[in-house]
């Protein structure tokens, strides 16, 4: 059942690329990404002023990933929020205001509520989902659904990855009815999203290294992660499958952060893993944490780098690296999330622990 593997966790792992190529499948139809389901007018789009994210947990993570897409392709403010936080806070809401809702199962409570409270306020609802007639899309007045096929370990794995993507049609969606990107535009962002399940698949390849590094690692007190813009949500991502699966403290922070508080944390031989932004990309993101990196390891500690194949630039700084395939800046997560996913399984693994069913928590959570 779990394919060979160990654990079911690994098997969801290896299943990313095939999630990813589902979730797409079928969104760009005569040039146009289309929704599942669309109960508002297609005027109700363009009319949107505002989208708030909502979700929790992993979801939420994909949701900050997705922010960075979003108003860089539709020039609206997007707010990523927990929903346990949105649901008993008053958000300025309208019929002109989209929330997306994030949720695997689909029946999360607080993203359930978090909806119930949009709606009251004549807010428009967009789900994303990857369990077909949930409670959530079932409230919702448009649906996407991800295809990532049921995630049996209770980390979310192969559902994150189809959320990031799902997130992201959904960007394209509001770019195209608001026509701030040409028809052309958003054919070349679909196609790069195309190209995404092969880039996974390569980045699969650095999953013995990877498990050899968490059996180092099984024995840390603590593991700090650190990013920058889209790293940043994965560095959080990373920090939350540690604790879940190995119990120990793990940390993600924004790397502009360090001064002004983490940089106390680091000590002699305190692993910290650092997501790096391409090189080919903005050079500024990328010279950023270069530097940080240097600081860290000056201060003695052991720096993970998932990086760029071919940044040689990080390659003094880094005593373990992971390399990652070139991809577009924006979808950088779904390649440099893989290696965490994998390096917290390993170390949960190693340290005897129940890779697919951590302590204290359920798959689905429909109690608050
Ligand atoms: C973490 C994890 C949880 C879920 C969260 C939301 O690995 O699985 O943080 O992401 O409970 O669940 P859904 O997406 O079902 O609303």
């Amino acid at each position: 059942e779990k394919g060979g593997h160990e654990y079911f966790m690994l098997k969801e792992i290896e299943e990313q690329p095939e999630a990813l190529a589902n979730t797409l499948r079928g969104h760009f139809v005569d040039g146009r990404i289309v929704l599942d389901e669309q109960r508002l007018a297609e005027q109700d789009l363009r009319d949107v002023d505002k989208v708030f994210v909502v979700a929790c947990g992993s979801a939420y993570h994909s949701g900050l990933v997705a922010k960075y897409a979003i108003e860089h392709w539709t020039r609206l403010p997007v707010e990523v929020e927990l929903a346990s936080e949105f649901r008993y806070r008053d958000p300025v809401l309208d019929r002109d205001t989209l929330v997306v809702a994030v949720s695997q199962s689909g029946e999360t409570a607080d993203t359930l509520e978090a909806v119930r409270h949009a709606r009251e306020q004549k807010a428009r609802v967009l789900a994303v989902c990857n369990t077909n007639g949930a409670q959530i899309p079932r409230e919702s007045d448009a649906v996407l659904y991800t295809h990532a096929g049921p995630e049996i370990g209770v980390a979310s794995t192969k559902a994150f990855l189809a959320q990031i993507a799902a997130n992201y049609l959904v960007g394209l969606a509001l770019a195209q009815a608001r026509g701030t990107k040409y028809p052309d535009e958003i054919a070349r962002e679909f196609h790069e999203l195309e190209a995404m399940p092969e880039a996974v698949r390569r980045v699969l390849g650095t999953v013995d290294q990877v498990r050899a590094l968490g059996r180092d690692l099984s024995d840390s007190k603590a593991v700090l992660f650190l990013g920058r813009h889209v790293g940043y949500p994965v560095a959080l991502e990373g920090a939350l499958k540690l604790k879940e699966l190995a119990y120990m403290h793990a940390e993600g922070f924004a790397a502009g952060e360090l001064k002004h508080g983490p940089i106390a944390l680091i000590e002699e031989g305190l692993p910290v893993v650092v997501v790096m932004p391409s090189p080919k990309g903005r050079a500024v993101l990328h010279s950023k944490l270069v530097s940080n990196i240097s600081e860290i390891q000056a201060r003695g500690a052991r720096t993970i780098v998932i990086a760029e194949e071919g940044d040689e630039t990080v390659r003094p700084f880094a005593d373990e690296l992971i390399e990652i395939p070139a991809v577009p800046t924006l979808l950088q997560p779904l390649v440099s999330t893989v290696p965490l996913q994998v390096l917290a399984a390993e170390i949960a693994r190693s340290r005897g622990y129940d890779v697919d069913k951590p302590r204290n928590l359920a798959k689905s959570v429909t109690v608050e």
